[in-house]
């Protein structure tokens, strides 16, 4: 992720307002391709609402250009401790794609999994899906094509002292991230309810 203005989190039930916002934003052809079958609005809020933010990890990349920032990717890593098995679900608004973010977040979420002893990681996709086969390809995914669906499978490995400390630091790295994003964002409307205090200053002068 080059682009200043993006950067990574890990998503909390906080974020449910921002994670219905971007699916909500997704075309027909997207939702099909994201749920494996055509997602209304409501099918959308329901999914929503079925959400285990303790049991899953919900990974997102922000776009903080305006005042508020927007949630621009999501990713949902559903886990199955008992089976030891976690699906990844992912998606990207149309005007950020082909910028590594669904790559990145599905790494974050691989080697969360791998830290967790997840041994398989899934992901299904429509056969004609190809930005999502060649993606998984390049994560070195397992891709397999049965009666109208794909499957990639990845076994993402033992977890060990590398993998643990890489994902204490990604974690770090985001929370920095997002706090400078957060002052940021503070200044920048501090500065804009300066200029707007010192406009109507200025008009009732004249
Ligand atoms: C699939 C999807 C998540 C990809 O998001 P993205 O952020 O554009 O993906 P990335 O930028 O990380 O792409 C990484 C690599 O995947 C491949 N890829 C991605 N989009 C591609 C495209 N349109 N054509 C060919 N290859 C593509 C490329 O190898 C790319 O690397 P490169 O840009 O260096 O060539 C996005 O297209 C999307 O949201 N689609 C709708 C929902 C969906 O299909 N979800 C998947 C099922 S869960």
């Amino acid at each position: 992720m080059t682009r200043s203005d993006l950067f990574p989190s890990v998503l909390q039930a906080s974020h449910l307002p921002a994670m219905q916002a971007h699916l909500l934003r997704l075309s027909d052809t997207d939702r099909v391709q994201r749920f494996a079958q055509p997602a209304s609005d409501e099918v959308i809020l329901a999914y929503l609402r079925r959400l285990n933010f303790q049991r899953d990890a919900h990974y997102g990349v922000w776009e903080n250009a305006g005042l508020l920032p927007q949630l621009v990717g999501l990713t949902h890593l559903a886990v199955d401790p008992k089976l030891g098995l976690a699906e990844i679900g992912v998606s990207v608004d149309a005007g950020y794609r082909r910028q590594g973010l669904a790559g990145q977040m599905l790494e974050r979420a691989i080697l969360h999994a791998r830290n967790l002893g997840i041994v398989e990681v899934v992901m299904y996709f429509l056969p004609y899906n190809t930005e999502l086969v060649e993606l998984a390809r390049r994560l070195g995914m397992r891709l397999s094509v049965g009666h109208g669906d794909g499957i990639a499978r990845l076994q993402p490995g033992e977890a060990n002292l590398d993998s643990l400390s890489r994902e204490w630091l990604a974690d770090w790295q985001d929370s920095t991230q997002r706090s400078l994003h957060n002052w940021a964002g503070e200044v920048r409307n501090a500065s804009s309810s300066l200029s707007q205090l010192l406009h109507k200053g200025t008009d009732q002068r004249d």
